[in-house]
């Protein structure tokens, strides 16, 4: 081993780090120079084979030569560091101050956003939700719910019939035929809300929509009576317009219902139709198969534009119907 050809090998280190102008190409000057196979690490390895004097001086050498290619590599690797931490500090550089493409993310419409938190409230006290088919037979919309063929709501005007009319199909005008499809097919106890869209032959103007949206209650169980009913419709009241309101229940007439009512609320000083509501005729549970003797139950349905319009003071359905953004920005986007 001749100590001229290790200071060549310290040498070309120095030049090959020197020329290295980034940290990927340090890293194969790295290799190359003190690697398992550079020639100062093969010489490193050959002292083992030599007498102990040679050892003594030519591990020397190697050492020392190992040492400063190594601080080198150290120099190196600092200058080149500094280099990139430089770099990225101006390349990745983030101006805050430019202005930013503000993509809308959309969100729920407010009667959509009504729904949930209606029946997130019934959920809470252990209802469920039912859902039934817009499309619906008149028997389940009409006869089942005890709304005989004379029944004014089963004129032309009202309904929407589907052809063939011999189909006996109307798109459905209320909610309360999910009342009797969930009484055909559970047993009491019954527990149900049905939110859901509706269809009545109306034309749009301020205060109706030929589609709109309904909420419908059922609770069939022993020992139902018109208290659980009042009790059940002030939380829901409350829930929806405020702890200061009040409900008052009118006498009313649904075919579905014995007694029926109307439910109002004391809303910013003044009594609101809110929605009807009453027992559950027996006729109509025994329609269903349920033992009258054993069970009784209540109903109620309410519009969801109404509640969402007596709540915010929207005195336009046109509002709730057509989608302009600017409304329904206002009510959040529900998610
Ligand atoms: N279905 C009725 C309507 O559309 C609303 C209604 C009234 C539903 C009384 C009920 C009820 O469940 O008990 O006008």
């Amino acid at each position: 081993m001749n100590p001229q050809d290790v200071q060549g090998w310290v040498s070309d280190a120095a030049q090959a780090f020197a020329q290295a102008d980034n940290l990927d190409s340090l890293k194969v000057a790295r290799l190359a120079h003190v690697g398992d196979k550079a020639p100062i690490s093969l010489a490193s390895r050959a002292l083992g084979s030599l007498s102990p004097d040679e050892k003594a001086s030519a591990g020397k050498i190697i050492g020392e030569a190992k040492a400063e290619i190594g601080r080198l590599l150290a120099d190196a690797t600092a200058r080149l560091e500094a280099e990139r931490d430089a770099r990225v500090l101006i390349e990745e550089v983030v101006d805050i101050t430019l202005p930013v493409q503000r993509a809308h993310r959309g969100g729920l419409h407010p009667i959509t956003i009504i729904k949930n938190e209606v029946s997130d409230f019934f959920i809470e006290q252990g209802f469920s939700v039912e859902e039934g088919p817009e499309l619906e037979s008149g028997w389940l919309n009409f006869d089942a719910l005890n709304i005989p063929a004379d029944h004014p709501a089963r004129t032309m005007q009202d309904t929407f019939y589907i052809e063939p009319i011999e189909s006996g199909m109307v798109l459905r005008t209320q909610t309360s035929p999910v009342q009797i499809r969930t009484m055909l097919s559970q047993q009491p106890p019954i527990y149900v809300i049905s939110p859901g869209r509706t269809f009545r032959a109306d034309e749009l103007d301020a205060t109706h929509s030929p589609v709109f949206h309904q909420v419908e209650g059922l609770v069939v169980d022993k020992g139902i009576t018109m208290a659980h009913l009042k009790g059940t419709l002030d939380n829901f009241a409350r829930h929806m317009f405020g702890d200061d309101v009040t409900t008052r229940l009118r006498p009313s007439f649904f075919p579905f219902t014995e007694p029926s009512a109307e439910v109002d609320i004391f809303f910013n000083g003044r009594w609101i139709e809110w929605g009807g509501c009453g027992m559950v005729n027996p006729k109509v549970l025994a329609t269903c198969g349920i033992d009258t003797s054993i069970f009784s139950g209540f109903a109620f349905g309410m519009g969801l534009e109404r509640t969402l319009m007596v709540r915010h003071g929207i005195t336009d359905m046109h509002d709730i119907v057509e989608g302009d953004l600017r409304f329904t920005r206002q009510f959040g986007v529900g998610l």
